[in-house]
Parts: C-alpha cells; sequence; structure tokens
C-alpha cells in the first residue's frame, strides 16, 4: 500500500483507506473511481488489509489466554470474506443452517463453528450435527428438548451451552439491544441452573460451556464486566454441583466509530480486560475464553460507492442528493436511523458546496442514506458511504426489482469481484410463468432489450 502518500483517516482503523494529498479517496493501492468505472455502482469494497488487521487485532488481543475468535457471520456473509476471515484462524458464530453452510464452504472448520439463535429449525439442527459443529448456544428449555430428539435420531451427540439472557443494559440503542430481560434472547437466569441438570442427565447431550450476547454497538467495557459477573457465577456453581464447563462465550457487540467523533471499542482495549475478568472471576484455572465480534471485524473494512443521479430541490429549501443507492443496499439508516458519512470520492471544486439530504430510488420515504450532509457535488460525481461493511450487504434486499449489489475486494493493487454481478433477469428467472395474459412484447424480447440496455451503459461508463 502506498502509505508514504496515507493522510489519516478517521474513518478507518488507519488501515485500508486512505486519501493522496489531492483529496482522492483510495483502497490499498486502488483507486475508487477505478472501481466504479470498471464495476459500475453501487458497489461495495472491501479491503482484504482491513478485515486482517482487524482479525490479528482480536488474536493478539488475547495474548496466551485459550479462546477462540468466532466471526459473526450475520455481520457480512459472502464467501470471499469468510474465506478470508477463516485463513485467518478465526472460526464463526452462525444463526442458521445456511449460515453453517455458508461458513463450511468457504473452508471454516466445524470445530470453531458456534451456532446461536432463538428458532433452530430441525433440519438445520440435524445438519448442524452431521457437520460436527463445536456447540449449540441454546436459548431455550425446548430447544434443548428438539437438539436432543434430533441427536438420539441421527445418533450423533450435541455439545451444547447455555445462552444465558443476564438481564444487563449495555446502554445501546434498542434496536440492538439483546441482553435485556425482556428481549427474546437467551434463558432466563432462574432455568439456568436446572436447565443444565437436565441437560447433564441426556445421554446425547454433552455441556460444553456457557455464553451470553448483550448487544451490539457497546462502547465500554463495563456491561461487559457485568456480564462476566454473572456468567462467572454460573461457571462456579455448576463446579460445585459437578458439571465443569470448558468455554464461557462473552459474544460480540463491540462498537465501532460510525462518525468521526465516536471511539471504538478496540479489542486491545475490550479483550485484556475480558480476560483478567475472567481469570479473576472464574474457579476454572484455563477456561477457554470464545468471543463472536461481527461488526468490529468488518464494518469499517467496507465502503458503499454510488453515483449521484440527480441534484433537486423540494419545498422549504430542502436540496436532495438522489443517488443510486439505497436503502436496498445499505438499509441501516431507513431501520435505525443510522449515521454513516458520506463523502465524495473526489473533491469538485466546480460544485456548489450546500446541505443535501442523500436519498436513493426506492419509493419510501424512508429511503435514505443521510440527511442534512454538507457535500459539494453534481450530477455523475461518485460518493463513498463510510463504514458499510457490517449488515450492510447481508441485509440488502431486492424491492423494487432492486438486482443485488455489486462486491469486489482489494487486495493491494488487485480487485476480486467477490460475485457476479446481479441483474434483474436473474430475480424474475425462477418465477412462474402462469400465463394468464398474452403478452404485449415478447417476454424474450424485452430480456433482451434490458441486457442491451445494461451494455449501452456499461460502455458509457467505460468510455467517461
Ligand atoms: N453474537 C450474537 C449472538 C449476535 O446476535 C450478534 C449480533 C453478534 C454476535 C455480533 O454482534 P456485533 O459484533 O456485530 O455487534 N443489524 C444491526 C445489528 C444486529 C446485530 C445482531 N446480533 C445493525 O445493523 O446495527
Amino acid at each position: 500500500m502506498a502509505e508514504n502518500l496515507n493522510r489519516p483517516d478517521s474513518l478507518s482503523t488507519g488501515v485500508g483507506f486512505w486519501r493522496t494529498p489531492e483529496g482522492e479517496l483510495f483502497c490499498e493501492d486502488v483507486a475508487l473511481a477505478d472501481v466504479a468505472r470498471r464495476y459500475g455502482t453501487p458497489v461495495y469494497v472491501y479491503s482484504r488489509a482491513a478485515v486482517a488487521e482487524r482479525v490479528r487485532a482480536y488474536e493478539a488481543a488475547f495474548g496466551d489466554a485459550p479462546h477462540q475468535v468466532c466471526y459473526a457471520v450475520k455481520a457480512a456473509s459472502t464467501r470471499g470474506i469468510l474465506e478470508l476471515v477463516a485463513s485467518l484462524g478465526a472460526g464463526f458464530d452462525c444463526v442458521s443452517g445456511g449460515e453453517i453452510l455458508r461458513a463450511l464452504e468457504a473452508g471454516g472448520d466445524p470445530k470453531k463453528i458456534v451456532y446461536s439463535g432463538v428458532g433452530k429449525g430441525e433440519a438445520d439442527i440435524a445438519f448442524a450435527l452431521e457437520a460436527g459443529i463445536r456447540c449449540f448456544n441454546i436459548e431455550s428449555p425446548a430447544e434443548l428438548d428438539r437438539i436432543h430428539d434430533v441427536a438420539l435420531a441421527l445418533g450423533r451427540t450435541a455439545h451444547v451451552s447455555v445462552r444465558v439472557n443476564p438481564n444487563i443494559d449495555a446502554h445501546v440503542d434498542a434496536h440492538v439491544a439483546t441482553g435485556l430481560g425482556d428481549s427474546k434472547f437467551g434463558v432466563k437466569l432462574t432455568e439456568v441452573i436446572p436447565l443444565y441438570e437436565k441437560a447433564a442427565k441426556l445421554p446425547n447431550i454433552h455441556i460444553e460451556g456457557i455464553s451470553c450476547h448483550i448487544g451490539s454497538l457497546v462502547e465500554s467495557v463495563a456491561p461487559y464486566l457485568q456480564m462476566v459477573e454473572v456468567l462467572a457465577k454460573f461457571v462456579n456453581e455448576l463446579q460445585k454441583r459437578g458439571i465443569t464447563l470448558s468455554h464461557i462465550d462473552l459474544g460480540g457487540g463491540a462498537g465501532v466509530a460510525y462518525h468521526p467523533e465516536e471511539k471504538a471499542l478496540e479489542p486491545s482495549v475490550l479483550i485484556p480486560a475480558l480476560v483478567e475478568a475472567v481469570r479473576r472471576e472464574v474457579h476454572i484455572p484455563d477456561i477457554e475464553i470464545f468471543v463472536e465480534p461481527g461488526r468490529s471485524i468488518i464494518a469499517q473494512a467496507a465502503v458503499l460507492l454510488t453515483t449521484v443521479q440527480y441534484l433537486k430541490s423540494g419545498l422549504f429549501e430542502r436540496q436532495f442528493c438522489i443517488v443510486d443507492a439505497s436503502m436496498t443496499e445499505l438499509i441501516r439508516p431507513a431501520i435505525y436511523g443510522s449515521y454513516h458519512a458520506i463523502e465524495p470520492v473526489r473533491p469538485n471544486p466546480k460544485a456548489k458546496r450546500q446541505i443535501l439530504n442523500v436519498v436513493g430510488p426506492v419509493c419510501e420515504s424512508t429511503d435514505f442514506l443521510g440527511n442534512d450532509r454538507d457535500l459539494a457535488v453534481e450530477a455523475g460525481d461518485l460518493l463513498a458511504v463510510r463504514t458499510a461493511g457490517a449488515y450492510g450487504m447481508s441485509m440488502a434486499s431486492t424491492y423494487n426489482s432492486r438486482p443485488l449489489p455489486m462486491e469486489v475486494m482489494v487486495d493491494g493493487g488487485r480487485v476480486l469481484p467477490l460475485r457476479r454481478p446481479q441483474t434483474v433477469l436473474d430475480l424474475s428467472a425462477g418465477e412462474a410463468r402462469l400465463g394468464f395474459a398474452s403478452p404485449a412484447v415478447d417476454p424474450a424480447h424485452a430480456d433482451r432489450l434490458f441486457e442491451e440496455a445494461l451494455g449501452f451503459s456499461q460502455r458509457r461508463r467505460v468510455a467517461d
């Protein structure tokens, strides 16, 4: 990477994204404008170096403490990303049979896979058992029964943890809080010991550990320490009752900086504090510590590139910047009101600086990427929506018949496509034709016209 030109970038970890002295945004050695020219927009661009730096930061922060980092697949689950994470030695936290399959397809080691989620289906459980995953994080007494049933029928042993609902306020947005007593996640405190005692008697269940996840975007260590306190009491009590656990899973949730004034909860701060608390409070020396980070691995490692389509003014001086990305590519602003920084990829000295609402083409009034942004842009300019790697592509939809966006990974000077581009033709290809209407335009001809239009626009972009 051209570090010599590196201008500090407050929205990455200092790895991956940087600006030239002229103000042009790069990902590693590649100008983002070149990625857009080649692949069109909207496109997600991930930095391999930025992902690797985060996984290594978690690994290094554990020092010599026995541990397992299980990347939360839901944050970004495209195969190339999972392959990269697996190659760095991490395991995976999955919430469905589908996520387990993706992890395995990407080269993940089943012995490093934990499986959380309140509604595990029978087929998911059977698949996880046959694949030989490390641990089911059990979220209810009824789920223990079902897992045992399936294990018995398949002649397998299920390795389990109980996911505790610790009733802790992690002081996070209600949309992403999971550790409060009234949330659907985990087993309530009074049921934890009886559930372990029951599990201990079931022939096809092997008790492994205990787990918890208090929420996402947690800003400080304090709620984690509270969680360790709650879990440690259970671990110690269970040991007295003859049940010795081999791991303690502290979940994910570390916050990242979406705004230049926000501070991330760094692995180098969080992990040593957790290791120390576990060593102090849990009476099993060398108990293995698991964590399940998602956002803090992948959020800063990607941008979503989008092109300005039109500028237009509304009533009351409101100015809109209509871009080609929308809530279908990045839904976080629409459903959580989340902030993502939006920056021009290159400064445009000709454009007028103004306060703009950056919105997408989707027919929903909540379809915005950022309101009241101070930007100097014109139609045709490229914008980078920052810190877009986590819960971006993995929550994308095809609403309004918008194909899923393209994704690429930059590795030094190389741009690796992570998928083949999807088009609307892919969306309709699997749908039944009932033949109710006699077509006004031959459907095959319509498909051809559509493809030709895509080619036309691609030729104009590349010629630019
Ligand atoms: N483990 C469990 C059991 C989880 O439920 C989650 C996230 C994680 C780990 C990873 O948490 P992280 O390290 O990424 O914070 N869509 C929301 C976030 C939902 C988080 C769901 N659970 C968003 O875009 O902010």
